[in-house]
């Protein structure tokens, strides 16, 4: 009765590789939030980590461990719903209806396919190409109100709003035009080597990943790119200090902390004592989540009940969704 009157909040990761602090200060540290106040959907987007090859023991490894760590940061599977993506047919059946109503130029403009494919360019499938379609599958078979995600995604959460309205234009009112739920703080970490692009899997050595060890997180932050003017000061300017303005966007999601606050804290002081400093900061972060998901990952019947409960109880909800819009467009009911 009460989760009727909630507001429906979805989101997924890709079980791609180890989590990274993007992922974590952009979207999930706010999401264990959100479960007291919104029926939430958090799932792992295993299915769209195929379009770039995968090696299978790895890809089961990391969905697991995924799992355990999406626990550990306060996703209480008694107060939101954890599945796997491919426990739940329905994604890949509303995402072959949705793609009928995909326009291959809408598709072709993605910056994330442009990008992909130019670095996987030997295999660049229609999977990497339709990949949006299915993650519109996966918002839309919810009818979430708000889609909590990084800057990254944003392009993607709005292909998935235009084939909501224009299947709804022909149909009438079927599928909830959902929002984009963007954090104003965290929402584009930059790689700490190369701070002009986003922190991400795919460029390591700038990557600070969730279950490193306190060491590796230390020795990243004290190597991470300052930039070459000759100020050494602490100040928040994205533009002409990218790589300073990303360590204190880093610090601030760690500690709550302002930019004010932080241009205050270290004034006077140069890199040298605030990028360990940063470190520190996110050491401090990450340490119990990262010691919380080893102990889970020993349990693995909790984690298998886990995600058995939370794929039936998503099922149920897909399930009404794919209906409507099978009988919308004209398939006959069996
Ligand atoms: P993925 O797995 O690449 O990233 C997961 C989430 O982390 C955010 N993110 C970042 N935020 C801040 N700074 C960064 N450097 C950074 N890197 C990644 C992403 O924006 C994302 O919110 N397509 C999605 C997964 C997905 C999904 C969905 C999300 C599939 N279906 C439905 C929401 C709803 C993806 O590849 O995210």
């Amino acid at each position: 009765m009460e989760n009727e009157q909630k507001k429906v909040m979805l989101s997924g990761i890709q079980p791609s590789g180890a989590l990274h602090l993007g992922n974590y200060l952009g979207p999930l540290r706010h999401w264990p939030r959100m479960i007291e106040e919104f029926d939430c959907y958090f799932f792992l987007a295993d299915m769209h980590t195929i379009t770039v090859r995968q090696d299978p023991a790895a890809l089961r490894k990391q969905t697991i461990t995924l799992l355990a760590t999406y626990i550990a940061c306060g996703l209480d599977p008694e107060k939101c719903t954890l599945f796997i993506q491919s426990h739940v047919h329905q994604h890949a059946e509303l995402a072959w209806v949705l793609s009928c109503y995909s326009m291959f130029g809408e598709l072709s403009r993605m910056t994330q396919f442009k990008d992909k494919s130019a670095r996987h360019s030997e295999n660049v499938n229609a999977g990497l190409f339709t990949y949006p379609v299915l993650m519109a599958a996966d918002i839309l078979l919810y009818q979430p109100d708000f889609v909590p995600v990084g800057d990254d995604q944003k392009q993607h959460v709005e292909l998935c709003r235009n084939v909501a309205e224009r299947f709804n234009g022909i149909y009438g009112d079927v599928l909830k035009v959902p929002e984009p739920y963007i954090a104003k703080v965290g929402a584009r970490i930059k790689s700490l080597n190369s701070p002009e692009g986003k922190m991400s899997k795919s460029q390591p050595e700038g990557c600070v990943f969730l279950l490193d060890t306190p060491e590796d997180i230390a020795r990243k932050f004290k190597r991470a790119v300052t930039d070459s003017d000759t100020e050494n000061c602490v100040r928040f300017d994205p533009e002409a200090k990218p790589g300073v303005s990303n360590l204190m966007q880093i610090y601030a999601a760690a500690t709550g902390k302002t930019y004010e606050e932080i241009e205050a804290e270290f004034q006077g002081q140069g890199y040298g004592v605030f990028k360990p400093k940063v470190g520190e900061a996110v050491i401090e972060t990450l340490r119990p989540i990262r010691e919380e998901t080893q102990r889970l990952l020993k349990d693995k019947s909790y984690l298998e009940g886990v995600y058995r409960a939370g794929a039936e109880r998503a099922s149920a909800v897909a399930e009404r969704t794919l209906r409507k819009v099978y009988k919308k467009v004209g398939f006959i009911q069996r």
